[in-house]
């Protein structure tokens, strides 16, 4: 046995690799699991429900639809950018409202409100809308989604779209 042995058989340079094998694999560990984590966060993360304001409820009057524009902040990956979305809103009474995608569910164009039609027209392939956003000609196959829709303090905020139910 020599001077660098113990009893055990084990080498003090054997150890003393040993220790510093398993403090090297904690410090990888504590910094390599959050910085992962950071990375893969933008794929794993939930999109959780998110409300955006649109604006007084004083602003929409009772009956038409009228285009309106929020604002929200959305990730992509791992970019933030504000995005200014369309909406027509439409005050049934009160604090009730329905509000639209303008998207055509054709192909996606904007479609546009006639008052005199009461209905909405798409500019591209020629659907036309009822006012409650139900297809009556053209190509789309289905009606214009609505957004869930809130009212707090007197102001307008929508939630996320969902097709007609
Ligand atoms: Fe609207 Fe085609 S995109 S009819």
């Amino acid at each position: 046995m020599s001077n660098d042995t113990d009893a055990s058989g084990v080498s003090r340079r054997g150890f003393l690799g040993g220790v510093i094998a398993a403090v090297g694999g904690v410090v990888a560990a504590a910094v390599g699991i959050p910085a992962v984590g950071y990375v893969l966060s933008p794929l794993l993360g939930t999109q959780s429900s998110q409300w955006h304001e649109v604006g007084p409820v004083s602003d929409f009057p009772q009956g038409e639809p009228v285009l309106a524009i929020f604002s929200r902040t959305i990730k992509d990956g791992w970019v933030t950018k504000e995005q200014h979305v369309s909406v027509y809103v439409r005050r049934e009474d009160g604090d009730r409202f329905t509000v639209f995608s303008p998207k055509c569910t054709h192909l996606g164009c904007g479609v546009q409100w006639n008052s005199k039609a009461q209905q909405f027209f798409c500019p591209c392939h020629a659907a036309v809308f009822d006012a409650e956003g139900t297809p009556v000609a053209g190509p789309a196959p289905r009606p214009l989604d609505r957004y869930t829709v809130k009212v707090e303090n007197g102001r307008l905020f929508l939630g996320e779209t969902q097709p007609k139910g």
